[in-house]
C-alpha cells in the first residue's frame, strides 16, 4: 500500500498509519465497519435490482454490504477496498452465503479505482468519510462510476449546527440545508433520506465495546504499543461523544439525472 492509500485508509478508520497493521485484529470481531446495513437493504429495497444488476462498493472493507446485498438480490457486485485482510473476510463471507460466483472483491486504492469511468447500476459509498472533501466533490466522483439514470447511496451525516466544526476529519460537515445543496449540485435527485442517527450509536458503541476487549488482549500480545493502543482507544471514546452532539447520522439514495455536468 502506498503512504497516500495508508494515510487515507487510517484516516478513514480512524487511526494512525502505525496502527493500521493491528486493525485486522482490533476489528476481528465486527463484520460491518461502520455502516448501517439494514439501512442500506431498505433503501435498495425497491430499486429493482436482479441478476442482471451490477453494484460497486466502495471501500467495502469485509463485504458487510456488499455480500448481502448481493445475497437479497442476486446482482453482481464488485468491491474496492486496500485492506487485504478485510478483503480475505468478504470472500469467506461470500462463499459462506453462496455469493462467491458474484461478488469481486479488488484490491485498489478507491482513488485509482475511480479514474477510469464505469456503468453500474449502483454504487455504495458506506461509512468511508471525506476522502474528496466535500460531498460535493463526493457526489461528482461517485456519478461516474454509474450509469444515467443510477443510483448512488451514500451513508454518511451532516452537522446539527450551521457553524464550521474544529475537529480533524469532520471540517467538511455541514448543516442540514447545505448538505442537501452539495448532494444535488450536480443536478441529481435524492430519493431517499434515512435518519441513522439512534442506529450508528449503538453500531459505535458495540465498536467501541469490540476494540476495548481486542485492545486489551494486544496489550498483552505485544505490551510495546500499550500507549497507541490506549490512545487508539481513548480517540474512539471521544469520537463516540463528538458524534452524540454534533453529527447527525444519515443515509441517502440518489439518482443520477442525464446530460448534466460531472
Ligand atoms: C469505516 S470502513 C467501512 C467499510 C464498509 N463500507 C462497512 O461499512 O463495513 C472504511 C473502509 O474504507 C476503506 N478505504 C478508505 N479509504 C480507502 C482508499 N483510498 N482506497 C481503498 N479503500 C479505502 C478502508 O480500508 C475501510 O475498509
Amino acid at each position: 500500500m502506498s503512504d497516500k492509500t495508508q494515510k487515507l485508509v487510517s484516516d478513514s478508520l480512524e487511526t494512525d498509519e502505525q496502527m493500521l497493521p493491528e486493525m485486522p485484529f482490533l476489528l476481528e470481531d465486527l463484520w460491518a465497519l461502520g455502516s448501517s446495513v439494514k439501512d442500506i437493504l431498505r433503501v435498495v429495497e425497491n430499486l429493482g435490482l436482479s441478476s442482471d444488476s451490477t453494484v460497486l462498493d466502495l471501500g467495502c472493507g469485509k463485504g458487510a454490504v456488499s455480500v448481502p446485498i448481493t445475497s437479497r438480490f442476486k446482482s453482481r457486485i464488485t468491491g474496492v477496498d486496500a485492506m487485504s485482510s478485510f478483503l480475505k473476510d468478504a470472500n469467506r463471507k461470500a462463499a459462506e452465503y453462496g455469493v462467491a460466483e458474484r461478488c469481486r472483491f479488488i484490491c485498489q486504492d478507491i482513488m485509482d479505482y475511480v479514474k477510469a469511468d464505469h456503468d453500474f447500476d449502483l454504487v455504495i459509498f458506506a461509512s468511508v468519510g471525506g476522502i474528496w472533501g466535500s460531498l460535493q466533490n463526493t457526489v461528482a466522483q461517485l456519478r461516474r462510476q454509474i450509469r444515467n439514470g443510477g443510483y448512488m447511496v451514500i451513508d454518511d451525516g451532516y452537522a446539527r449546527t450551521s457553524g464550521p466544526l474544529q475537529r480533524k476529519h469532520y471540517e467538511q460537515y455541514r448543516d442540514h440545508q447545505t448538505t442537501l445543496g452539495e448532494l444535488t449540485a450536480l443536478g441529481d435527485t435524492i430519493l431517499t433520506e434515512i435518519d441513522t442517527t439512534q442506529y450508528s450509536r449503538k453500531i459505535n458503541r458495540a465498536y467501541l465495546d469490540s476494540i476495548s476487549k481486542r485492545g486489551a488482549e494486544l496489550i498483552l500480545q505485544k505490551p510495546e504499543l500499550k500507549d497507541k493502543i490506549n490512545s487508539y482507544i481513548l480517540l474512539q471514546q471521544q469520537e463516540c461523544e463528538f458524534l452524540d452532539h454534533h453529527i447527525v447520522g444519515a443515509l441517502w439514495l440518489l439518482q443520477k439525472n442525464e446530460n448534466l455536468r460531472t
